[in-house]
């Protein structure tokens, strides 16, 4: 077999066999492909597409690529994915309220890149928290209090790792195959029985219509269900930020505020919506039990003890979560002022994400170093009246000279009209 001739294949495009795709996947982890090569077969992948058949043949070689986790001693086991977005903390608040609820969370997370954040610098700006477990402890974790959320280990679906730096450089990273077998790799070698997705669906988002949203949710659902896992996929808007809070200390200080029973209404929202798909699924129960029992793990303080209990197991500080008046606040604070009186029609996520960048919060290169406080408060969301003068947000940074750069990148992506603007709804649609 030989990867030009693959190459040439796809270009003419015409479907993969199981064969070629294996060859591709065992090349790229052996070195035997070299990158330009393996980068070609992606832009031609990116182009002329994959059929269910082939992506589900590249999503099953990805995740043999490496190592598997089996998770069948600790059943019912679910997992969570989002597709990325911005202020997207979301796995930090269903992920304690599932367990709360008896189902069993192990959970492998990443880093942020670009305008996205990530779970594992959100954690990381705990004081002390751990992320990196072996997997004995990972395991043990989970058996004795239900939770555990690490860094996806070095071994876990390699292709992946190799693919993704390839694509992030290439500009080949918005293909439904190619993100579809990206993530779904990931989450059947990391063993879970429930797979819940939340695809991003707008101007943050890598898919930017609800019709490419859906296309990829039911990819993934359809390669989840093939490998026997009970998966589903919310689908929900990336416009605007969720929540309020945006950059690592200050979005812990909101999944905290949440768990205390406060937090912004959407974000709320949804992590109530993603935790009963996942009860539900795990206990076999109907979703408005699944729901009522999501709902009532919130009120009770039971998910914000399983997210305490999580910090102290790995390493945190959990007088921070007690008080997190405790973290170190950024050097400099700096509010936006709205220039004129209206609507706020407009607040651009992908925007709003490079404005947290800019600040220090987040980084284009996965070597680069982050800023934990730094970050945006959003004093007010889409859809709100605000007169002139009124803060809109305030960026936080430890960086003096980042200020004036962010506030622009801020002001352009806020939209201020007369008229009260059409918000796309929050939850867009579900694939089961
Ligand atoms: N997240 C992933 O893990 N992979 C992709 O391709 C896109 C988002």
């Amino acid at each position: 077999m030989n990867i030009i001739e693959i190459i040439e294949k796809k270009k003419n495009k015409q479907a993969l066999s199981e064969a070629e795709i294996a060859f591709f996947v065992d090349g790229i982890c052996t070195g035997s492909i070299a990158d330009y090569q393996a980068s070609a077969l992606l832009m031609a992948i990116c182009l002329n597409g994959m059929t269910a058949a082939e992506t589900a043949i590249l999503t099953d070689k990805m995740a043999h690529s490496g190592d598997t986790l089996d998770l069948t001693a600790l059943s019912p086991t679910a997992d969570k994915h989002s597709t990325g977005g911005v202020g997207d903390k979301t796995s930090l608040i269903v992920a304690p309220i599932a367990a709360a609820c008896g189902v069993n969370i192990a959970k492998m997370s990443g880093r942020g890149l670009g305008h996205t954040g990530g779970t594992i610098d959100k954690l990381e700006s705990i004081p002390g928290f751990r992320t990196t477990i072996s997997e004995n402890d990972f395991l043990e974790q989970v058996k004795n209090i239900g939770i555990a959320i690490v860094a996806q280990s070095k071994n876990l679906v390699p292709a992946d790792k190799i693919l993704y730096a390839l694509r992030d450089v290439t500009g080949t990273v918005e293909s439904i195959p190619l993100i579809a077998s990206s993530i779904m790799s990931k989450k059947l070698a990391a063993g879970a029985d429930v797979i819940e997705l939340d695809v991003k669906v707008g101007s943050g988002a890598f898919m930017k219509t609800p019709q490419e949203a859906r296309e990829l949710a039911a990819a993934m659902v359809d390669i989840g269900k093939k490998n026997g896992r009970k998966t589903a996929a919310l689908i929900t808007d990336m416009d605007e930020p969720l929540g309020t809070h945006i950059g690592n200390t200050l979005e812990i200080k909101e999944v905290i505020a949440t768990l205390n029973g406060g937090g912004a209404e959407d974000l709320r929202t949804l992590c109530l919506g993603l935790a009963a798909n996942i009860i539900a699924l795990a206990e076999n129960i109907e979703k408005e039990s699944a729901r009522r029992l999501a709902e009532e793990a919130l009120r009770s303080g039971k998910a914000l003890e399983k997210f305490k209990q999580m910090v102290a197991a790995q390493g945190g500080n959990v007088r921070y979560i007690e008080n997190p008046a405790l973290f170190e606040e950024a050097a400099f604070a700096h509010p936006i002022a709205a220039s004129q009186s209206g609507y706020i029609q407009k607040t651009d996520a992908q925007r709003i994400g490079e404005t947290a960048a800019l600040l220090g919060a987040g980084r284009q290169k996965m070597e680069d170093s982050i800023d934990f406080a730094a970050g945006i408060i959003l004093e007010k969301k889409c859809g709100e009246y605000v007169a002139a003068g009124d803060t809109i947000a305030t960026l936080y940074t430890n960086q003096k000279e980042s200020l004036a750069p962010a506030a622009e990148r801020f002001l352009s992506a806020l939209t201020i009209g007369k008229t009260s603007p059409q918000k796309p709804p929050l939850i867009q649609g579900e694939v089961l």
